[in-house]
This record gives structure tokens, C-alpha cells and sequence, in this order.
């Protein structure tokens, strides 16, 4: 018997950004949201520190080890593909994935490392070329904010990538990203819906955008399976 639903999948979605931009406030206020409206729901937050790899990175970031640029940007890349088969389980077992980070702050970050000269360490697409084929998310919430306002919130912390020039260079490699997804529309990279939040502003309002573009896409469900990050297979 043919049932036109039996496809119908949960949404995958990705809060990226800037640090202090607010991505772990509203992914876990968007979390409860859906839970509280009876959606099952998984947050997710990358790095996850919890794994033997993710261990690895924490030292890292914390600056209580060194590691080659190349093999950090790697493990970065492997944590994710660590959850890759859960997140893709979850999915199509109907439970919404809310996601804190994901491959394209690992692409932001590693591509704005720079040497004394302030040439990139890491060429863009050799960046990308690990996380091609993860899954792809079906929403992408990208929180800009100037590095001014976000400093605004506390400062940043004593980990490696939270300097202001740092900060500004990984703004720049968002912006190139978001450009490549094709702001607001589908793409043939993986049907991957790219939308800029103003971050900036106050938290109830950025929680009511995010709750209008999620919302429908949970409420409706997504149709045929977990596409691929960067292909068009
Ligand atoms: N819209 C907002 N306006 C003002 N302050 C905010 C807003 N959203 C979050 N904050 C505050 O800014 C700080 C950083 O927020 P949060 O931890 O959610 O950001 P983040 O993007 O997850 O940061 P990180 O990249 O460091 O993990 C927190 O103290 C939080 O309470
Ligand atoms: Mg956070």
C-alpha cells in the first residue's frame, strides 16, 4: 500500500556563526521550544568535547597542547563525522536535529589562520574537502554580528581563535560561504536552505525569526532522504 508520507523525514538545522554571536542560547532556547511543543528533538554541539577526539581538541583549544594545522582542522572535521550516522539515524527515525556549529565554522576558522605575514596557513578548499559528504543540513541559520557588538557580550574567552582580528577574517570566510550557498535559496550542493539572521539585535527578536523559519519546516517534515554536503549526488 502506497502512503504518499511514508518518506517524510525530520529537518536537519544548523545555527552557525561568529563567536558570541549567540548560537548556544537560542539552539538550546529553540530545543526546549520544540520539545515543549511535543517534537522530538536531538541538540547537537560541535566540537563535541566528550569523544577521544573531541578530548584531543578541547586540549587544543585551551592551548594545553599544539598540533599541526593541518591535523587540528582534520580532527575538527573527523568529530563530525563521528555523528554523522546518528545524525542521519535521528533524521529519519523523525527526530529534529537542532545542530550548535557544524563544517562550516570548521571551513570559517581553519581558512582565517594566517602566518607572521599574514598569509592563510590552510588554502579554502582544502578546507572543505573533508566535511564534503557529510549530511546535509536542510536549514542553515547564520548569525552575523559585528565583532564590536559581540565583543560587547562579556568579551571573548581565553581560547585560541577568540581575538578580534581572528574574529574579522572568520566574519570575511562566513560571508564567502554564505555567498556560495546562495543566500536564501536552494542550491545544487545538497538542497541546503542558507539564511542570515542580524544577531546583533536583541534575543527575543532573533528567537522569533528563528521560530518563523523553523517552525514550517519542522511542522511539515522534509521529503526523500539526508542529501550530502557538496555534492550533487
Ligand atoms: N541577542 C543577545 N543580546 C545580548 N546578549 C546575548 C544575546 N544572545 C546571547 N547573549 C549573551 O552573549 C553571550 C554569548 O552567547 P552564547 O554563548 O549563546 O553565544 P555563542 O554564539 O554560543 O558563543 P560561542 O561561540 O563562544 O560558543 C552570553 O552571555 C549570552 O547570554
Ligand atoms: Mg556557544
Amino acid at each position: 500500500m502506497s502512503n504518499p508520507t511514508s518518506s517524510r523525514r525530520a529537518p536537519f538545522i544548523v545555527i552557525e556563526g561568529l563567536d558570541r554571536s549567540g548560537k548556544t542560547t537560542q539552539t538550546s532556547k529553540l530545543a526546549q521550544r520544540l520539545e515543549g511543543s511535543g517534537v522530538d528533538t536531538k541538540l547537537v554541539k560541535f566540537p563535541d568535547r566528550t569523544t577521544p577526539i573531541g578530548k584531543m581538541i578541547d586540549s587544543y583549544l585551551r592551548s594545553a597542547s599544539d598540533l599541526d594545522d593541518h591535523a587540528v582542522h582534520l580532527l575538527f572535521s573527523a568529530n563530525r563525522w563521528e555523528l554523522a550516522p546518528t545524525i542521519e539515524r535521528l533524521l529519519t527515525a523523525g527526530t529534529t536535529v537542532i545542530c550548535d556549529r557544524y563544517a562550516f565554522s570548521g571551513i570559517a576558522f581553519s581558512a582565517s589562520k594566517v602566518d607572521a605575514e599574514g598569509a592563510p596557513l590552510l588554502p579554502f578548499e582544502w578546507c572543505r574537502s573533508p566535511d564534503v559528504g557529510l549530511p546535509a543540513p536542510d536549514l542553515v541559520l547564520f548569525f552575523d554580528i559585528t565583532p564590536e557588538k559581540a565583543k560587547e557580550r562579556g568579551g571573548y574567552g581565553e581560547e585560541r581563535y577568540e581575538k578580534e582580528e581572528m574574529q574579522l577574517r572568520v566574519r570575511k570566510a562566513f560571508h564567502r560561504i554564505a555567498e556560495e550557498m546562495g543566500e536564501d535559496e536552494k542550491v545544487g550542493r545538497g538542497a541546503t536552505r542558507w539564511v542570515t539572521v542580524d544577531a546583533g539585535r536583541g534575543m527575543d527578536e532573533v528567537e522569533r525569526d528563528v521560530w518563523t523559519l523553523v517552525e514550517p519546516l519542522v511542522r511539515g517534515g522534509v521529503t526523500g532522504p539526508v542529501a550530502k554536503l557538496w555534492t550533487t549526488s
